[in-house]
């Protein structure tokens, strides 16, 4: 067990104190009350992991660099054994420190188990091709890991993207620093420990924990990394591309949605509503693609909203150890600024359709806010534009198809979509016109498989991660020509 009191940084397989000394306290959502500590990280911290990811790595003569496909894929499978073994500790961590719900953290490391097992199993499927060219030449290509990779990881999911970015990356050969989001990185500390247990060389892995400002762009900016991975918001985002562009190094940016599901008249409601409710009451809506916007064919809008409202009218929030419908928001700031949505979205006169309760178990002191419904909401409308990270569900109505398409595309992200009709034709034809990395028909994956490949378009970003494709990006194509004739 991670001590409650977790000061330092995972620096190749040792704890080492913070250069500048400081901490950061570590908040539990669900009372508000700091319950452990954390290093604050910064530049010369950075710089130190880097240094050690470069000499385990160390163009392929590190003592990672020298592991075959074979032996990489091996090492993860114990990795993966190492967090379903640990998986109860390990969401025991991540509800504390999010204030998700038990059920929620137990999938979140069970899907964290399943990442290292999915990318154990393609490392050594993971190859380039021979390609044909004029007469006299073999030409190949080389898939090479890239070197060094950085990971900037948010707190709403700690295992599951630290699982999808770093369990890619370490695939493909790299070797990772990665800095977690200042407020919930308990779980992905306890990691690295099991990492090292399970036979990781030192500097493969390597965690700095604090604030975004410091740690997070020393990382950015760092011209020993080769390749950087961030998942959070587009303002953010946009740092992180312009550090990395100083040094020309590419990134995958993965930077949320409001990701709409569209419900025809056809559609089998008694299938389609928990699954609306389920994605954007999933994590108390604090999910990249949490299902924000339901659009239903006018005929039977009021129908959906009322069964929209049954379902939202029963949700219960409490603590994460409650395991209700909804925990907490993470941090006082971001319960601030999602109830300051909700306010809005009722001084401007929107139809609330129904709403949750607080749990009296529920400390006052805690970041909550109630799921809320709002009806027949416009188009420009603030909650029907912008992410507001929270459970606040939007519907409005369409007439046909391509009015359907038009309000689904009508914002600025584009990540995930649902499509809810039986008619086969309008299924295939709506999902190539709209704008998202992922649509899910009759269902909705709120994020997806751990197999299926995962990002978005617009300002959503760009890149994809999950899959194989996932190991792509983590690679760079070396081109051999030879002639021999
Ligand atoms: P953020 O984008 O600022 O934080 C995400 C990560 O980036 C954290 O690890 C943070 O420390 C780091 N970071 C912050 N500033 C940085 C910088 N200058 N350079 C490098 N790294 C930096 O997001 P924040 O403030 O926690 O949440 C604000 C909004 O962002 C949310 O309301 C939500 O809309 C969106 N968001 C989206 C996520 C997603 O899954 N796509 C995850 C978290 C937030
Ligand atoms: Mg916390």
């Amino acid at each position: 067990m991670i001590p409650a009191t977790q000061t330092a940084h995972f620096i190749a397989n040792r704890w080492v104190a913070p250069a500048g000394g400081g901490t950061i306290p570590v908040v539990d959502p669900s009372d508000g009350a700091v319950f452990a500590y954390v290093a604050r990280g910064n530049a010369a911290d950075i710089d130190a992991a880097v240094g050690a990811a470069r000499a385990a790595h160390d163009g392929g003569d590190g003592p990672w660099g020298r592991f075959s496909a074979l032996e990489r894929g091996r090492l993860m499978m114990r990795m993966a054994q190492a967090i379903a073994d640990n998986a109860e500790e390990l969401a025991r961590l991540e509800c504390r420190d999010t204030g998700k719900p038990m059920k929620q953290a137990r999938a979140d490391a069970a899907a964290f188990a399943r990442y290292f097992e999915y990318y154990a199993g393609a490392c050594d499927k993971l190859h380039g091709d021979t390609l044909p060219y004029q007469r006299g030449y073999t030409v190949l290509t080389l898939r090479e890991a890239h070197g060094v990779t950085g990971h900037i990881i948010p707190w709403n999911y700690p295992m599951q993207i630290f699982g999808r970015s770093v369990g890619a990356a370490l695939a493909a050969g790299n070797a990772c620093v990665v800095k977690p989001a200042e407020d919930a990185c308990l779980s992905l500390l306890r990691f690295a420990e099991l990492a090292a247990a399970a036979g990781l060389p030192a500097g493969a892995l390597n965690i700095v924990t604090g604030f975004g400002h410091e740690a997070g762009a020393a990382l950015s900016a760092h011209p020993g990394i080769d390749h950087i991975s961030f998942t959070g918001s587009p303002a953010t985002g946009s740092l992180v591309a312009q550090a990395a562009a100083v040094n020309h190094r590419p990134v995958t940016l993965e930077l949320g949605g409001k990701s709409p599901q569209l419900v025809f008249a056809d559609a089998d409601l008694d299938a389609a509503v928990p699954v609306l409710v389920a994605a954007i009451v999933q994590n108390a809506g604090q999910t990249c693609s949490a299902g924000s916007r339901v659009l239903v064919e006018q005929s039977i809008h009021d129908e959906v909203v009322q069964r929209l409202a049954a379902a939202f009218a029963a949700l219960r929030v409490g603590p994460g150890e409650a395991d209700l419908d909804c925990g907490p928001i993470i941090n006082a700031r971001q319960r601030a600024r999602v109830q300051g949505f909700i306010d809005q979205a009722r001084g401007d006169g929107l139809e609330v359709a129904a709403a949750g309760t607080l749990a009296a178990s529920a400390p006052s002191s805690g970041f909550y806010v109630v799921p809320t419904l709002f009806a027949h909401v416009p188009a420009a409308h603030r909650i029907t534009q912008e992410e507001v990270f929270g459970p606040v569900l939007a519907t409005a109505s369409f007439r046909d198809d391509a009015e359907a398409v038009r309000l689904a595309n009508g914002t600025p992200y584009g990540l995930v979509a649902g499509v809810w009709t039986r008619d086969g034709a309008r299924q295939l034809r709506l999902a190539r016109k709209l704008q998202a990395g992922q649509v899910f028909v009759n269902n909705y994956g709120a994020g997806g498989g751990v197999e299926l490949p995962f990002g978005g378009v617009k300002h959503s970003g760009h890149g994809r991660e999950k899959g194989f494709e996932a190991l792509l990006g983590f690679t760079c194509v070396k081109t051999i020509a030879l002639r021999h004739d």
